[in-house]
Parts: structure tokens; sequence; C-alpha cells
């Protein structure tokens, strides 16, 4: 039916007034990772939003704040403490590295799932470490102290470093503590972190890939989301409750500061907040190294990868075996990959280049107006810097993700250390000694390497390398290709039947039966000759010049910061992402991109059930959780016959805060945060309240599966939770 005008005008009109409508109504988000020990600063806004709880419950620094119950887990991830006997939560995906360390074709804890029955059942995981944050303290005029802007970049650096290392030891050895001092504000203040970290971390539970990495790598990094990305281990510590290298008898960690659990549920616009171990953000760069990310570097990296995983993917799929050993590298390499596809297309339809230009021309004409003439010339020393350097990084970037994403060239890293053996000059029994030693420290390394596998990847990305790249190519790589007819296939066959890199029965016996003269071997090896020929280049060519680019760089980012926080003085700036520890907050908000889609915000596990499909592994719904479905077995952890799953809020979060504790106004725990939604994963450049979501486990979906599925009711025992019973007016659609 045509519309009269008429209807067309009204129409125009209710559309505008909706549109002026919405830029009143508060958004549900707020930018920005706070450091905890300035978030009195932050109280009263906070309070606004809903916090019920005085700031110094969330830090402080007499040991009774929450910031002892958020642990930094491993060296990329997020924990919490959620019970007096050291009990961390954190994702099944941050588990998931140790988990192999443990797992074998008979122990197939990604296929079956693990949960311990008992304390003596929890198993040791090797190399694990948790850290804990007590106290933070800004040490600003400790490091800046006598040094100022006019002093040339390396002696600038170098005397912070000095002061860094002097102002650490004092620190440590005053609170026998670790002490770390890292930049924040791009270096234009200085924190120390007091820290302790344990290393007898034990594993308790896990659940299989079914559930822990439910929709795989298509729902990653996707709402809605069915995925419960969770897993349990508990820190062990020594007979004085401190750190303690791995020993049977060691004890649990014993706390007072862990996470009060709340299954009461939650509705849209609730208060949320998330603590934990943000990584890396660039929120304050000017257009020119944005563009770097969006036009080079991003594509590159999306364009070798989607070649790579390619050749991963058909390989894990013929084999369980390589299933198993790419399982870990898979799920690493094509995180990234569909996280910067994301930001790209997020940077785009945000028009952040555009915005960040508006925003550099006012910057200009507030700059012309200061006395601080080096703010005049800031944005074109940038821009020239940044322009520069285009050429270099995206040279570099093809290196890295294309040449070195083979994981034989990779792997002559290791094969280096051989050739310094060599270099010793020992007598022929002392060289086998010392050769047999690097080749076992290598076999980590071959656990998971295929090279059916491997050689197929390089096939792939060496035509890619060879047909992008244009300006230059290692001589070794033109020579080996030539000598091959341009023929990859040719070449991969002779490469991979040649070099003893990609057998470590070869290496094992080269190594035991070597002699001095065996040195020529090596220089021979091509797979050892591609490498070499690469790391000279990248030496010699383009690190060093990366590095000055990046050291002046940093200066100017600095200024620039400066700059900006003199500008808008009144602006609350919030310093980037350096995974140390923050805390973010924001509200339970739908996200519908495609128009009003009520209560969004949340999934069941009757939306996971329909989407089972046993053809394929990573939709396969574990027949155990399908029966607890059928019968719906929720036990107290259901709600009106529904199993809530995840949910999103506007939460500012980035990479690292996978695993956090997210909390009601009350800071106890609701749920795991474990990703971010596709719209919205270019907030590590540009926050967008409308698209920027954080995703998170429903803490009593975790905890229907620790009891109903895992058997270990044990565990529920020691968390304290509210409410005690069943909550029949919890919310869920
Ligand atoms: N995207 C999340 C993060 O950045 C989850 C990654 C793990 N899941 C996966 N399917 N690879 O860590
Ligand atoms: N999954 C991410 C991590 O490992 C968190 C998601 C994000 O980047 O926001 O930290």
């Amino acid at each position: 039916m045509q519309k009269t005008p008429k209807i067309t005008i009204i129409i125009k009109i209710i559309l505008l007034l909706l549109s002026s409508f919405s830029v009143l109504i508060p958004a549900f988000a707020k930018e920005g990772m706070w450091i905890p020990a300035t978030l009195k600063d932050r109280e009263k806004d906070m309070k606004g939003w809903g916090l019920k709880l005085p700031v110094e419950k969330l830090y402080n620094e007499n040991g009774t704040g929450l910031n002892n119950a958020v642990v930094l887990f491993g060296r990329g991830c997020t924990g919490e403490i959620i019970s007096p006997e050291g009990l961390v939560l954190t994702n099944h995906h941050c588990g998931y590295g140790s988990v192999q360390g443990i797992s074998s074709a008979d122990k197939d804890y990604f296929a079956n799932g693990f949960f311990a029955g008992n304390r003596n059942e929890e198993i040791p995981c090797p190399g694990l470490t948790v850290t804990f944050v007590r106290r933070m303290e800004n040490v600003t005029d400790k490091i800046l102290n006598g040094i100022n802007d006019n002093l040339p970049d390396e002696v600038r650096d170098s005397l912070i470093a000095m002061k860094t290392a002097s102002v650490e030891k004092e620190y440590a050895k005053a609170a026998h503590l670790n002490a770390s001092i890292k930049p924040y504000y791009d270096g234009n203040q200085f924190w120390v972190a007091l820290t302790e970290t344990y290393r007898d971390i034990r594993l308790v539970g896990f659940p299989p890939n079914g559930i822990g990495a439910f929709g795989g790598d298509v729902e990653n990094w996707v709402w809605p989301r069915h995925t419960g990305d969770f897993s349990m281990f508990r820190v062990y510590a020594g007979a004085d409750n401190k750190p303690a290298d791995y020993a049977r008898e060691n004890k649990p960690y014993h706390t007072d500061q862990f996470f009060k659990i709340n299954c009461s549920g939650y509705k849209e616009g609730d208060f949320t907040m998330v603590y934990g171990f943000p990584g890396t953000t660039q929120e304050y760069i000017s257009s020119y190294e944005l563009k770097q990310v969006s036009s080079i570097t991003d594509p590159i990296a999306i364009a070798a990868r989607t070649r790579r995983l390619d050749v991963w993917s058909r390989h894990m799929s013929a084999s369980r075996a390589v299933f198993l050993q790419y399982t870990s590298k898979r799920a690493g390499v094509a995180n990234s990959w569909k996280k910067w596809q994301g930001e790209v297309r997020g940077l785009d339809v945000n028009n952040v280049t555009a915005k960040k230009k508006a925003f550099e021309q006012s910057f200009q004409k507030w700059a012309n107006g200061q006395k601080n003439t080096a703010y005049k010339t800031l944005l074109k020393q940038i821009r020239k810097e940044a322009e520069t350097a285009d050429k270099l990084i995206t040279e570099d970037q093809y290196n890295k993700e294309v040449a070195l994403g083979v994981e034989l060239i990779q792997q002559g890293a290791s094969f280096e250390r051989l050739v310094q053996c060599f270099r010793l000059h020992l007598p022929d029994r002392e060289l086998q000694d010392t050769l047999s030693k690097v080749v076992n420290s290598m076999a980590g390394f071959y656990k998971n390497y295929d090279v059916a596998t491997d050689k197929d990847v390089f096939k792939s990305l060496m035509a890619f390398y060879f047909s992008k790249f244009g300006a230059w190519l290692p001589a070794a790589f033109e020579t080996q290709y030539l000598v091959h007819n341009r023929d990859f296939s040719a070449w991969a066959n002779d490469l991979y039947s040649t070099t003893i890199l990609a057998s470590p029965e070869l290496l094992k016996s080269f190594a035991a039966n070597a002699t001095t003269a065996d040195s020529v071997r090596l220089k021979y090896d091509p797979a050892w000759q591609l490498f070499d020929a690469l790391n000279t280049f990248r030496k010699q060519q383009i690190l060093p010049r990366l590095k000055d680019y990046y050291t002046r760089m940093r200066y100017l980012d600095r200024l620039y910061m400066k700059a900006q926080m003199a500008m808008q003085q009144n602006k609350a700036f919030y310093p980037n992402a350096n995974l140390t520890l923050r805390l973010t907050y924001g509200k339970v908000s739908g996200l519908d991109p495609d128009g009003p889609a009520p209560y969004s915000f949340q999934t069941t596990l009757g939306e996971a059930a329909t989407l089972d499909d046993t053809t394929r592994d990573i939709f396969t719904v574990p027949k155990k959780l399908k029966e607890l479905y059928r019968n719906q077995d929720y036990g107290r952890w259901g709600v009106n016959g529904q199993m809530p799953l995840a949910f999103i809020a506007s939460n500012h979060t980035s990479g690292g805060n996978s695993g956090s504790p997210v909390l009601n106004a009350n800071g106890e725990l609701i749920g795991t945060n474990f990703d971010r939604a596709y719209e919205g994963t270019m907030s590590d450049y540009y926050f967008d309240p409308n698209r920027c979501r954080n995703i998170s486990v429903d803490i009593r979906y975790t905890l229907f599966i620790v009891e109903k599925f895992g058997g270990a009711k044990w565990l529920i025992d020691e968390m304290s939770i509210t409410p005690e019973t069943r909550s029949l007016k919890g919310t869920t659609h």
C-alpha cells in the first residue's frame, strides 16, 4: 500500500521526536576503566548510577577491600576468589591452555569435562599462577622528579628506567611484596602495584567444550550467546598462607576477602561493575595512528589468518589427534582474527576517523592559542612520523603474520639455539649433550605440531606472501622459490622432507651423533635458511627503525595525552588499559542494532537447546545437559522453569577482562565476564555507548553446571550464596 504524503510527514515527525528524545534518555553505558585507588573521585557518579556500597569496600589498603578477591589469572586473564578456601572462578577459555597440558587421548577433558570429587582429586597445573593486587600508589612525583619535557627521549627513558627500578626496590622491601611500576596516561603518571603471586594452582572444575566453548568460533564475539565459558581452580599456599612452590601438602589459600554470590537475578537497567585486568586500549591516539590499525595491520592479519585457519580447520576435522594438537592454538589465532574484523567494521560504521579528525581540528585551534609551543606542532609531527612509518609497518606485518605464520619458519628461532651450541667449540661428547638438551626443550612444540598441516599452511601463506608483498622479500625465499620453478607444492614437498626441523626424531638423532663438522648441515638446512634470512633482515633493517619510531611516537603520544587533558580540564580522563587492575561500571542493557528486541539482554538454556546440532561439534549439547533440560532439573538455580545462561551490560571492557567478576550494586557476584559483542569490539579505540556490550555467563548457570552437570555440590557448599533458597521472583523471560 502506498503511504500518503501526510502519513510520511507524521512518521518523519515521530522519528525526529524519537531521535531527539533518545538524546535525553541517559545512555546505558559509561566509558572508562578506572584505577581502583581513585574510585573516591568517582563515588558520586557511581552512586548516581546505582552503587549501594562505599567505594572503600571495593578497594582499600588495609586488607579488607574486594581488590583482594580479584586476581590476574595466568598472564592475561582475570579470575575471582569465591570462597574462603581459595576457590577461583575464571573463564573456560582462560583455563584452556593449562587443561590442554594435563589432557591426553585417554583423559580428554575437552570432550568429557572434569569435576574433582574432593580436594584430593584437584589437578596441579604446572606453570599456572594467580596474582593478587594488595595495594596501588601514585608514584608519579618520585619517578618524574627532576625530569622535564625537554629532555631528549633516550635520556628521559633511561632516567625513568633507573628511577623505576630503585623505587620498586624501595616499595618491595618496605611492604614485603612484589612491586611493579607502570606508566599511566601514556607516561604522564606512574603507579606502583604491590602484588603477591601464587604458583601452586590446581584445576577443580572444567565443563566439556559442549558447554564451555559451546558455539565455538561461530558464536565467539557474538550476541546472543550460549557459552558456559567458565572453569574453576584453587589457589594453594604454604603453611604460612604465603606463595609456595607446588607441594602435595600445601594448603588451600585462606582468606576473608572473597565474592559473595547473588542469585536473585537482574533486570534491564540494573547497575553492574566489572573488576579486572584489561590489557591494552588506545582511546586517545590520533587519526594517523588509527589509520595504521584500520587499514594496515588489521586487514593484513585478517587475510593471512583466514588462510591459516582454513588449513587448520580442514586438518582438525579430519583427525582427532590433530584437533587435540591445534585446538588451543586455533582458538587464540581465530579469536583475534574475528575481533579485528569487528574492529575494522566498528571503526568504519562509527566514522571514527572522521570524528578524530574533527577533534584534531579543534585541538589545533586550541593549541595555536597556547603558550606551550610544543603543542602547536604536535599533530603535524605525529602525522609525519606515522606516515613515514606506514611502509615499515606494512612490511613487518607481512613478516609477522604471513612468513612467521608458518610454524616451521617460526621454529627457526629454537633452531638458532642449536647453531649457537656449535659456536661454543665443545668436544664432540659435550656438544652432543648440549645439543640434546636443546632438542629436549623443544618437546612441547612438537607435541602440538603436525607436519602435514603445517606444510599446507606453508603453501597457502607463501602464495600470499609472494603475490601481495611486492616491495621486498628475504633473499632465501626468492632463491628457494625460483629453484622450484615458482611451484609452491614442489617447494613445500622438498622443504618439509629435507629439513631436520620438521621431525623431532631426526633432530634427536642429529643431536646424539653430531660432531663439530655437522654445523655445516645446520647452515644448509632450508628451513633454517628461511628463518635466518627473515630474522637477519628484520633485525638489521626493520626492527631498529620500528623501535625508533615507537620510541618517538611514545614521546609524542605522551605530549598529546597531556595536551588533551589540559584542553579538556572538566573531562574525567581514565588511563588507557595496561594490564593493571581496573574497575568499570555500566548497566544491564540489551543490544539490538536492527530494532527493538525486549529482553535481549539475556539468553537461556532453552535457546541453547534449540541450537543443538549433533552434526557439528561446536553445537552439540552434551547428552546429560539435554536430559537436565528436558526434565527442567535446574535445582535452586532455575527461574520460573527457565535456566538463565548469559547476559550483556554496557561495561567498558577489553581483552584481559576475561574471567572478571561482574558485580551488582552491592558488590555481589552475578556473573563472569567473557567477551564483547561484535558491534562493539572497536571499543579499544572508540567506545560507543549504543553498541558496546560486555558478555557474561550468568552465575546461576555456572552453579547449575557445577552442581547438576558436574555433580560437585561440595563446591557449592563452600561458597556464600544469597538468597539461601530458590527465588521464585527472579528475572528471566
Ligand atoms: N572472544 C573471547 C576473548 O577474547 C573468547 C575467546 C575464546 N573463545 C573462542 N571461541 N576462541 O577471549
Ligand atoms: N575474551 C576476552 C579475553 O580473553 C575478553 C573479551 C574482550 O576482549 O572484551 O580477555
